[in-house]
């Protein structure tokens, strides 16, 4: 079968690979309908390369059509349309009981000192072949793959492995107070949705981005937006938009590749050039995040504010601002998407022809996977409009 493969910074490929089978009775495999590259792929594509292998297959936003199924998998059968959740989960660990289920105790990475294992998403979390790819083996099937019903396209329900339920925790994590006001950094996919979805259940958003179509695009879901290009400190502009106190909550849907951060991407740029058996030991030990977000994040969020990362971030040294931090009480919360623990509460929405999160309204390129290669070049520098990058087996 096609699938792209990574191979170096900013070099992924569409090759012939071995094609997926059940290797396990909890394994089911499916033929892949649509599959979308991520900001986490950007992170592989330009900063995580000392944690990948020669070949790896990424992607984690798949579904599809199941193909065959283990005989333990038996809530979905051949000829189902469903949608794979990124995180591999048991479902009836002590972590899963208790709906964690980015930190299942079946997959987690212990060597690794990691969570549950995640599909396309380097060694550190299982390199366990990705989703963008004509078929794709998912293990735990017996419980993670969800069922969808025949009739909408795709798009409707392709965001339900990822984007809208990492958007639904990282607005669920911000506590933020009824009627209250939250500060969304970025509007990419993530930031988009995590926006949209706080407006819809009742809170003032106020979004920052510095790419007009982003901007626009927000705009256009009723979402207020400051464009850092015309704010030397947004933290300020934020204050003088909520009564001089800063917003309820902040989240921090932009990552560890922030834009600003020139001493910082000096670092990740070395780390790219090292070997890997030298990098990727001195990423997790040194400081390698470009923090500016971060930072405004922290400075901008009302005392005794809660702030939500939903952006991944990688480095161990990484300098915080621990004085400001204790002194203004600030509650962070932060990690993976606990895919699952969402569905029931996005379900209803998705399936609503009034489409409430305009998730009609997100992607802006649909390309064959052969043209995967470009999709992630334009998405990585924001040619073209580039917002959400759909992919078409
Ligand atoms: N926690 C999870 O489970 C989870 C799941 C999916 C994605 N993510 C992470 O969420 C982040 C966003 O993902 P995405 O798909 O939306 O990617 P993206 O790269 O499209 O979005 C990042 C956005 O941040 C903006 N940005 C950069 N610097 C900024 C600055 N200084 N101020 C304001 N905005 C700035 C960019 O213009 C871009 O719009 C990534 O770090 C991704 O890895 C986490
Ligand atoms: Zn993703
Ligand atoms: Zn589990």
């Amino acid at each position: 079968m096609k699938a792209l493969t990574w191979h170096g910074r900013r070099d992924v490929r569409v090759e012939t690979v071995p094609d997926p089978k059940i290797e396990r009775p909890t394994d089911a495999v499916i033929r892949v309908t649509t599959t979308a590259i991520c900001g986490s792929d950007l992170h592989l594509y330009e900063v995580l390369g000392p944690f990948l292998g020669q070949g790896d297959v990424l992607g984690h936003e798949p579904m599809g059509i199941v193909e065959e199924v283990g005989s333990q998998v038996t809530h979905i059968k051949a000829g189902d349309r469903v949608v794979i959740p990124f995180n591999i989960s048991c479902g009836h660990c002590w972590m899963c009981e208790r709906k964690l289920y980015a930190q299942c105790e079946t997959t987690q990475n212990r060597e690794q000192g990691m969570g549950a294992s995640l599909f396309g998403f380097t060694k550190l979390y299982g390199q366990v072949p990705g989703g963008q790819s004509e078929y794709l083996r998912v293990p735990q099937a017996q419980f993670g793959p969800i069922p969808v019903p025949e009739g909408p396209s795709d798009e409707r329900f392709v965001y339900l492995s990822d984007v809208l339920p990492t958007a639904w925790q990282a607005v669920a994590f911000a506590d933020v107070p009824d009627g209250g006001s939250v500060a969304v950094f970025g509007l990419g996919p993530i930031g988009q949705m995590s926006a949209r979805i706080a407006r819809h259940l009742g809170y003032r958003a106020i979004a920052i981005d510095l790419v007009p179509e982003r901007i626009e695009m927000a705009r256009r879901h009723g979402i207020e937006v400051l464009d850092a290009r015309d704010h030397d400190d947004i933290p300020a502009a934020l204050r003088d938009l909520t009564d001089g106190r800063g917003p309820d909550s902040v989240i921090d849907a932009v990552g560890m590749e922030a834009h600003g951060s020139p001493g910082a991407e000096f670092a990740q740029k070395l780390t790219g050039l090292l070997p890997d058996a030298v990098a990727a030991p001195l990423m997790q030990k040194a400081g390698v995040d470009r923090l500016s977000v971060i930072y405004q994040c922290i400075e901008s969020v009302r005392r005794s504010g809660t702030m939500s990362i939903s952006g991944v971030y990688g480095g161990a040294a990484d300098p915080m601002p621990m004085l400001q931090m204790f002194d203004k009480g600030i509650k962070v919360t932060m990690g993976q998407a606990h895919v699952k623990r969402w569905i029931d509460d996005i379900m209803p929405l998705v399936l609503d022809d009034a489409d409430p999160l305009g998730v009609a309204d997100l992607a802006t390129h649909r390309m064959p996977l052969a043209d995967a290669p470009h999709g992630y070049e334009i998405f990585q520098t924001k040619q073209d409009g580039a917002i959400k990058v759909l992919l078409t087996p």
